[in-house]
């Protein structure tokens, strides 16, 4: 008989706890506001095991020297966002850097982070990549939230309906704006924001591939890997890659 799709849930749930020999103890982020920081944690069934160290077994397995495109495909959620935008960006014609931020603006969102994704994604990127697009990809975050009527950028009315009308940024963030204005790249930060798709088309696939070149020249792989190099960020990526280690 065929399993229901509760029974099926069920059942990889079942599958799933069986192949995890390992205790898993959530960081205080992955829970803070389900539950009070303050609270200890509810007492763990440890009977023995160990705590989880490395790979999470319910999670594809990295390579051991994983690049920018591992992580795209084995630790981001869907990517349409990003791609798209940096086709855009190349049909627009800017600069192969600026393609870049384009095709990175996101990824704390993505694979991290969402609040301040802008701060976070720069930190991450910042040791791989010219000081410009990190700089860039720090402040679209911001400048997304102000027009600009010289590139034809509005407030985006998608921020209306997930914010409500009367959401007006925050001082530190009008702050951030101010100086962003004032600072040599905010073309290339503002440039991200106007390439930057408010809704995907859902018919168009980019392949993440288009833009192998593009990173290939822009983006500085450690031969490490991500993660595995000494870099202010690798404890990020190795985060990315292992979320549920214990220490
Ligand atoms: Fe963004
Ligand atoms: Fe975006």
């Amino acid at each position: 008989m065929a399993m229901t799709s509760l029974e099926r849930a069920e059942a990889a749930e079942h599958a799933m706890s069986q192949e995890l020999d390992r205790i898993v103890v959530k960081s205080a982020i992955y829970t803070s506001g389900e539950r009070d920081p303050r609270q200890p944690l509810p007492p763990q069934q440890s009977q023995g095991k160990l705590y989880m160290m490395g790979p999470d077994p319910r999670l594809p397995l990295m390579p051991e020297t994983p690049t920018l495109f591992d992580f795209f495909k084995l630790r981001f959620g869907p990517s349409a966002h990003v791609l798209q935008s940096a086709r855009l960006a190349k049909k627009n014609g800017v600069s192969e850097k600026i393609v870049l931020g384009c095709l990175l603006h996101d990824i704390s969102a993505m694979g991290f982070i969402r609040g301040d994704h802008g701060y976070w994604g720069a930190q991450l990127v910042e040791p791989y990549v010219d000081e410009e697009v990190s700089w860039a990809i720090r402040h679209h975050q911001v400048l997304r939230f102000f027009p600009d009527e010289a590139y034809g950028y509005k407030y985006p009315d998608s921020y209306i309906r997930l914010f409500g009308a009367d959401y007006t940024p925050e001082p530190h963030l009008q702050e951030a704006h101010r100086r962003a204005r004032e600072h040599k790249w905010y073309e290339s930060s503002r440039l991200i924001t106007v390439n930057d798709l408010y809704s995907f088309d859902p018919n168009v696939r980019v392949e993440l591939e288009e833009f192998t070149d593009i990173v290939g020249r822009h983006f500085r792989q450690p031969k490490e890997g991500l993660g595995f190099d000494q870099s202010p960020s690798a404890h990020m990526w190795r985060t990315i890659n292992h979320p549920t280690k214990y220490l």
